[in-house]
């Protein structure tokens, strides 16, 4: 199915040519070796070490809390599992926004201390020395527009982004701006589908969607959401590919009974 199913490792030249041949790239976030084990194992492309790890893993309201020490715990034990799938890793809120050094400084920690390979930030022109610096490192850059979750107190909700014609506008501007100094990729996340079609389009990266409709190069989605292990959450955009929530919930609930039933170990599950 896929033309790069053999690659021993997807790289970012690999996720350009996907992009020129019109093969989408299939991204989650994964936060831990045993599940990064199944994604990489699964054929998946891109595995995302997000800072929505603050929220499904440390249940936290929002993705600002989580440090960089936390992230890069999270992605040294993905990266250890890993064989085949690029891992980036979210720049966490605080560690690149003030100046670019500080950037350059946290993004070479997750390299060296994770074994990642390449690092996600938020924002556009805003961003862009801290952009510059971490890329003359050497290190892979992918950039995050549209609904940046990092910003939420700005925003003030999660509704869609860029509806109205200014927002639109900073988002293509920005979006060409990221692939004109050298991001790998972008991200946009909850936009219209005919904004990302657009954004798509005008740049030679790969850019990859969340809420942002079919028209982009790939997409992503959080692994705990389309897994059905939260369950509040239930966006427009997201699919389900499992009720892991009611799965895990009865496994339990029969192991619960089976103990105080007396029925769990048998004969055959002792020594
Ligand atoms: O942290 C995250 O999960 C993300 C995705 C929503 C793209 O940034």
């Amino acid at each position: 199915m896929s033309k790069y199913k053999d690659a021993k490792r997807i790289t970012t030249h690999i996720l350009k040519a996907m992009k020129d041949d019109g093969e989408k790239i299939s991204m989650l976030t994964t936060y831990d070796y045993s599940m990064a084990r199944i994604v990489d194992d699964a054929g998946l492309d891109v595995i995302l070490v997000g800072d929505s790890a603050s929220n499904v893993m440390a249940g936290h309201e929002t993705t600002l809390p989580i440090t960089l020490d936390q992230m890069i715990y999270h992605a040294s034990s993905v990266v250890k599992a890993v064989k085949r799938a690029f891992v980036v890793v979210d720049l966490p809120f605080g560690s690149y926004q003030s100046d670019p050094k500080g950037a350059l400084k946290a993004a070479i920690r997750i390299m060296k201390e994770s074994g990642a390979h390449g690092v996600k930030l938020e924002g556009g022109s805003e961003v862009k020395e801290s952009i510059k610096r971490i890329l003359m490192a050497g290190i892979p850059v992918m950039g995050h527009l549209g609904l940046t979750p990092q910003s939420i107190y700005k925003f003030g909700t999660y509704t869609v982004r860029a509806k109205e014609e200014e927002e639109a506008k900073k988002l293509l501007e920005d979006t060409k701006l990221l692939a004109k100094i050298g991001c790998f990729g972008i991200v946009l996340e909850k936009i219209p589908a005919s904004l990302a079609k657009q954004a798509a389009a005008s740049v030679e990266v790969p850019v990859i969607g969340i809420g942002a409709g079919p028209d982009v190069d790939g997409q992503v989605l959080v692994i705990h959401d389309m897994l059905g292990i939260t369950k509040e959450f239930q966006p427009r955009f997201l699919r389900r590919y499992l009720d892991l929530y009611a799965e895990i919930k009865g496994a339990v609930q029969s192991y619960i009974h089976d103990v105080k039933a007396m029925e769990f170990p048998n004969e055959k599950e002792q020594y």
